[in-house]
């Protein structure tokens, strides 16, 4: 579907819409209403089964959003955390520079300095996109982060975290107390993080409020061991930084042993991309060929990152492969410029007495992205019909509960929706219209099973109730007890679980 298209079911189902709607909206900042909330909350939930869940010794925390300068200041984002923006001296529109140069130069303008980039400018004559004149400026160096003033005097600077990596960066001391003492140590935060992009757009793919979803696992630089026995005959599809660099955005198939033999990346590395990537391709059920993993350049990377491939997903309605998430090996950038920032030796001393300064592996993914994703990649219309083919564990009503005719089965039907609330499920009760416009409703939300209670329910005596359910995808029909029912739709549920590493 089309951008508009999809937004607009999205909008009308309630899944999400322009906060402020009222006041015309504000740019960059969408609320979720009870669908998208829900699927929110369950992406969120596979997020940590998958990712925490994968060793006992990775935790969740729940930290605040608020950062003291001096956290900013340590971890470079006062100075680096920065877009080159444009502006418009005719029509005094701001722009980012790479959606000015978007025909001339698609790959982006990451590791160009501000002069290089009004070079271009110049030297292909690009001018305003939304007035057609050829006065944009020089760029300069837009921060992205938002500034409060703090407290009552308001002398104290405060930020809204750019990103919830900080938030685990800050409590490292004290999980390791709280911790065993041991290295890998994972610290996660599924968390909002704020950043006052230049040009929001593509409604949930660049907010100025947004999720993320984001484990840092910290490691003894000498020794990260990872069962990658196990996984160097599968197959990532890759594309590398050089490859890029010579011009080929195509995607090499690669086996992990290659990929950390010739292909020169550490193997804790290419085990943790691969273990993201089976998060977007065995959790989210992402079709694998709509799938791939760009390493960026040395000059596009981020400030921080010494190993950097984006996850990105072919995406109809944005046009092609965006970023929904990525791996970042940030070394012992983290913990070296908070250590200098604090003043407090971030270093620990390992069983056996070496003292090491950890380094940092982050895996990222963004939330809202991945809902996107998901309505894009799995809400399908099919003749008639619409339907989100979510996976079962994420769908934001697990059941729908029917009664046939209203008068004679809504009693024991609104009896079964309660039973099954109370079992943990989350349940819609619909008596209203057709039994096949009540179908319709449920497939359009993703809603895996519909249950309908009708004349046989009864028919055999309490102990031998049965109700039919109506499978979504197949659209097949069962009878089934209504004693094992709820017991059917938690195992289908369950988010699948991690290896362990
Ligand atoms: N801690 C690393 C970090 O913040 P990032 O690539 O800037 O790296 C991580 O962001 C993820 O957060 C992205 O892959 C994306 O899914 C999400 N994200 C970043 N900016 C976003 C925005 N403006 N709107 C929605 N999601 C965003």
């Amino acid at each position: 579907m089309k951008i508009d298209e999809l937004f607009a079911l999205l909008r009308r189902r309630g899944v999400l819409w322009p906060s402020a709607e009222i006041y015309g909206g504000a740019q960059g900042l969408y609320d979720y209403g009870p669908l998208g909330a829900a699927l929110k909350r369950r992406v969120e939930d596979a997020w940590v089964a998958w990712f925490v869940g994968a060793s006992r010794d990775y935790y969740l925390i729940d930290p605040v959003e608020i950062l003291p300068e001096a956290v900013v200041r340590a971890s470079g984002h006062l100075e680096n955390f920065t877009d080159p923006e444009v502006t418009c001296e005719n029509c005094h529109t701001d722009f980012r520079a790479d959606t000015v140069l978007e025909k001339v130069r698609p790959e982006g303008v990451d590791g160009l300095t501000n002069p290089e980039i009004a070079e271009i400018i110049r030297a292909k004559g690009v001018k305003c996109p939304k007035c057609g004149s050829n006065a944009l400026s020089v760029p300069k160096s837009f921060n992205l982060m938002f500034g409060l003033d703090f407290g009552v005097t308001g002398h104290d600077r405060v930020y809204l975290r750019p990103e919830t990596a900080q938030s685990s960066y800050l409590a490292f001391p004290r999980m390791w107390d709280v911790g065993r003492r041991a290295l890998p140590l994972g610290v996660a935060v599924v968390g909002k993080a704020y950043r006052n992009e230049i040009a929001p757009r593509q409604i949930l793919f660049r907010m100025r409020s947004f999720t993320q979803a984001e484990l840092q696992i910290f490691f003894d630089p000498e020794r990260f061991p990872v069962p990658f026995d196990r996984v160097k005959e599968e197959k990532l599809p890759v594309v590398r930084a050089a490859r890029r660099l010579a011009g080929s955005e195509e995607v090499e198939w690669t086996s992990a042993a290659d990929l950390a033999g010739a292909g020169g990346l550490p193997e804790f590395y290419v085990y943790h991309l691969l273990h993201s990537y089976r998060f977007y391709r065995d959790v989210l059920r992402f079709p694998a060929e709509q799938l791939r993993l760009l390493e960026k350049s040395e000059q596009e990377r981020a400030f921080y990152n010494r190993i950097h491939f984006d996850i990105e997903a072919n995406l109809e309605s944005l046009g092609g492969f965006r970023e929904i998430g990525g791996v970042h090996y940030r070394g012992d950038y983290d913990l070296s410029r908070h250590g200098t920032g604090s003043g407090r030796d971030l270093s620990v001393t390992l069983t056996g007495g070496r003292s090491v300064l950890p380094h940092v592996l982050e895996l990222t993914l963004g939330p809202d992205r991945a809902i996107w994703a998901l309505a894009d990649l799995h809400l399908v219309r099919e003749g008639e019909r619409t339907v989100w083919r979510l996976p079962a564990y994420l769908a934001p009503i697990a059941v729908g509960v029917f009664p046939l005719i209203e008068k004679a089965h809504a009693e024991y039907a609104l009896r079964l929706a309660d039973d099954l609330a109370a079992a943990g499920l989350s349940v819609q009760y619909d008596a209203t219209s057709s039994i096949g416009r009540r179908y319709a409703r449920m497939d359009e939300a993703g809603t895996p099973f519909g249950v309908t209670v009708d004349g046989d329910t009864l028919a055999d005596g309490p102990a031998h109730d049965t109700v039919t359910v109506r499978e979504r995808d197949s659209k097949g029909q069962t009878r089934v007890a209504v004693a094992e029912l709820a017991a059917r739709i938690e195992l289908a549920r369950r988010f699948p679980r991690p290896p362990s590493i």
